[in-house]
């Protein structure tokens, strides 16, 4: 049973607004040592040095790394089983690898075993919020959602579009689309923590015709999710170029039917110019930036700095299973990586806050996710900070707060993970 009053002990890390790009020392972060954080209700409602009376259900992790669970605003429920996969760039590995996983989902057993072995995993990392897509077949949205609800979690996803350049098992036409978009819509939109992402592939998979009656979805209910692919390869971009030459860019392929709007998440924007950047700061759209996934799959490197500078939000993703893990750490471990590559430094501020607050305020989620606020729900993960000699011996020698934060960022992963909670639920335990 579920206590209402639970105080949780340990080292509480979060953020209250945005840290600068490459601080050490960040008004932003908010750390509490050795301090209680008191779940109501399955809800935050403060925290405190002190220890709490005894009508608290207390849990001491002394020693251990309290934070928020982690936001991944790019992964694929279906790709699981082709993750890690050998030896090809996107588009060969869409057609050897990926189209012919997802073909799979169409059989609801199938979906539904994937979504709970897929959202257990996502917990399992300490993720307990995603951007998510399933397949082309209605059955996979449902079984994600219905799964999401059983364990509580908040959840963003919707029938894939594609109607066209993939497998016949692949592909829907704009009117069944349309009708299975509407009826999920209906359904999941607003249910408990789910919430609608209309979602569309990538434009090279769509018609035109499909592309705007997405668009049109997306204008007659301003509160729904999109969520797409740009950008992420140069041959995809060159494609885009001959299957749409009316667009001035990729991203504009987009953009000309109302597909970028504050609530829409664009995975990759490698190959984004500066007009493109500027379109996307105007319309509140916000970047899913896939460090493990761009690497793997040879893609290219992201630049966040120019992000920062044209003033559009970039959230942190995994995109499993073009990425080689679903944690978060990881992610972001390679996502230092990529901007040392293009002469950079992302600090563990910047980083963190990119997988908990920062994606939940690209969400307008804020209210309810990504920090210790009180009034959020209380989603929170249990971490060791160090597992193992190696990371043990780091920590001795570490000093200061960004030292601590960032070896463990770059050391640390799912073995890490002692608990997870949805809510104020446990849902996960090592
Ligand atoms: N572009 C279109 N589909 C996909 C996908 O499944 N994964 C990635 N990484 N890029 C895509
Ligand atoms: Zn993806």
């Amino acid at each position: 049973a579920t206590p209402s009053r639970l105080a949780l002990k340990g080292d509480l890390l979060d953020f209250t607004g945005t840290p600068g790009w490459a601080e050490r020392d960040s008004a932003a972060v908010r750390f509490q040592p050795a301090s209680w954080l008191l779940i109501e209700g399955g809800r935050i409602v403060g925290t405190q040095a002190e220890e709490p009376d005894e009508s608290w259900t207390k849990q001491d992790h002394s020693g251990r790394l309290i934070l928020p669970g982690f936001i991944d605003t790019h992964v694929h429920c279906p790709q699981l089983d082709v993750i890690a996969s050998y030896g090809t760039e996107l588009l060969d590995w869409l057609n050897t690898y990926t189209f012919p996983a997802e073909q799979r989902y169409a059989d609801p057993a199938v979906a539904a075993a994937g979504a709970a072995r897929f959202l257990d995993a996502l917990l399992a990392h300490g993720t307990t919020s995603a951007v998510v897509f399933p397949t082309v077949h209605k059955v996979s949205a449902e079984a994600l959602f219905e799964a999401a609800a059983t364990r509580g979690m908040r959840l963003i996803a919707g029938k894939v579009l594609m109607d066209r350049h993939a497998p016949p098992a692949l592909c829907d036409d704009v009117a069944q689309a349309e009708r299975d978009s509407i009826d999920l819509i209906d359904r999941f939109h607003g249910r408990e923590r789910l919430a609608y992402a209309v979602t569309v592939r990538f434009a090279p998979t769509s018609t035109p015709a499909q592309l705007a009656m997405a668009g049109a979805l997306c204008r007659a209910d301003a509160s729904l999710y999109m969520q797409t692919h740009v950008a992420e390869n140069r041959s995809e971009v060159e494609w885009v170029r001959q299957l749409f030459p009316e667009a001035r860019s990729y991203l504009d392929v987009y953009a000309r039917e109302g597909l970028l709007h504050p609530r829409a998440v664009l995975a990759h924007g490698i190959w984004l110019d500066d007009e493109d950047r500027r379109v996307l700061a105007a319309s509140g759209a916000q970047v899913a930036f896939c460090p493990s996934s761009n690497l793997f799959l040879g893609s290219g490197l992201f630049d966040w700095v120019a992000a920062r500078a044209a003033g559009f939000a970039v959230s942190a993703a995994s995109d499993v299973g073009g990425g080689t893990s679903l944690s978060m750490q990881r992610t972001l471990a390679d996502g230092y990586k990529v901007q040392a590559l293009a002469g950079q430094r992302l600090s563990a501020w910047a980083a963190l806050h990119a997988a908990t607050r920062g994606a939940a305020e690209g969400l307008g989620l804020q209210q309810e996710i990504g920090h210790f606020g009180v009034g959020t729900l209380a989603d929170v993960c249990i971490w060791d900070w160090a597992q193992g000699p190696v990371a043990e011996a780091r920590f001795q020698v570490a000093r200061e707060l960004h030292e601590k934060v960032f070896a463990w960022m770059t050391l640390s992963d799912e073995r890490n993970l002692v608990a997870s909670y949805v809510a104020g639920r446990q849902r996960y335990q090592r």
